[in-house]
């Protein structure tokens, strides 16, 4: 593979392409809220300055208090962490040498931060044109390994499973006693936004993490969590550093989860833009995923090596996420983020000119 794994660095990408960067880009493959942090962030940026003096509380408890009081759990049915990245570290680090499966396509880090551990890594691929979860052989394919990875909704499909189904996945690997982690990411991006903390702190086999760097706009600043049993949790938490989570994003956390009318206007914002880009692309005869969040795949289904595409975009400074490193797509499709609307305007453009001239 020519282009870089991860694929969400643009100097690399054109390097990697032998191409010039364009002085203007777009980078699509960035899939952060597109209206930025809530306000609140930039209004009490003094405050959360002054945060630097002091080490961070280590127990994390007014946030956790805060999330405890928005999603209707116990503080101690709560673990935060330096972003979902450092807590999919931990629970790789717990699973260290045990049987792994993961539904793909799905965020690389699963697999990465499983393999640095030593863990057998499965995959249970979906498919296209649906992308959902086929119980059937999921169920074979859980009976053999320790652990079951899902990302709900799914980062790259931004397909939302259907609810029975994951209800059915939780009482299977409840069955078999094999712990379940659902990563809820992009959750808050749905216009129906699906969420099963409530079973995971009830069930010792069942992990729900979550990430505010997406909807907050704070990839910078680092913060995410798990929510299940607390005797898990603790497990889970033994080889995390102390002082983890620096005082600001603490201090951040709460800010942003005060501000529930910044999600519900992104909410509002993408459905619309999410509207539009499809009724786009289905009259120009490219072919998306039925996602229900802020970004998606496409593919243009006249070719056989989607790679012109992608690079007659880089040439007219479109960034979009390429898809080689995901088991079950390998470079068939394209990751695209819905952006602020004069940039999604920007990518309909170029699409409509590769169409007329292909
Ligand atoms: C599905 C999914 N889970 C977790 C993460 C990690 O998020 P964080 O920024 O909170 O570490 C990402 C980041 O891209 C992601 O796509």
């Amino acid at each position: 593979m020519r282009l870089p794994a991860h694929g969400s660095n643009p100097d690399h990408l054109f390097s990697a392409l032998g191409m010039t960067k364009p002085a203007e880009i777009v980078d699509f493959s960035v899939n952060i809220n597109p209206l930025g942090a809530p306000g609140a962030i930039k209004d009490h940026w003094p405050s959360l300055l002054a945060e630097i003096d002091d080490y961070p509380d280590p127990s994390a408890s007014e946030l956790k208090q805060m999330i405890g009081d928005h999603e209707g759990v116990a503080a101690s049915q709560l673990l935060p962490g330096n972003g979902a990245s450092e807590l999919i570290t931990l629970i790789a680090r717990y699973l260290h040498g045990k049987k792994v499966l993961i539904i793909h396509p799905a965020f690389s880090e699963y697999a990465s931060a499983c393999r640095n551990e030593d863990c057998t890594i499965f995959y249970h691929v979906v498919h296209p044109p649906h992308w959902q979860l086929e119980k059937q052989a999921l169920q074979k394919d859980i009976e053999n390994v320790d652990a079951v990875f899902v990302c709900h909704p799914n980062n790259p499909t931004g397909v939302q499973y259907d609810k029975p189904a994951v209800d059915w996945l939780i009482d299977a690997c409840e069955q078999s006693k094999t712990l379940l982690i659902i990563d809820e990411a992009f959750y808050d991006f749905a216009s129906d936004p699906v969420t099963f903390i409530q079973k995971a702190v009830r069930s010792r086999f069942l992990l729900v993490l979550r990430s505010l760097t997406k909807m907050y706009s704070i990839a910078g600043l680092r913060l995410g969590f798990l929510a299940g049993q607390q005797e898990l949790l603790a497990r889970i938490q033994k080889t995390q550093p102390h002082w983890s989570l620096n005082a600001i994003a603490l201090k951040a956390g709460v800010l942003c989860l005060n501000d529930q009318q910044h999600s519900r206007q992104t909410r509002q914002y993408m459905d619309t833009e999410r509207a539009r880009l499809f009724s786009f692309l289905k009259e120009n005869e490219f072919l998306h995923s039925p996602s229900a969040i802020n970004f998606y795949l496409i593919k243009d289904p006249s070719l056989d090596d989607q790679e012109a595409l992608f690079q007659f975009l880089l040439q007219r400074g479109l960034v979009l996420r390429h898809t080689y490193n995901f088991p079950g797509l390998e470079g068939t499709w394209f990751r695209v983020a819905i952006k602020k609307k004069a940039e999604n305007d920007l990518l309909m453009e170029a699409l409509a000119e590769w169409k007329q001239g292909n």
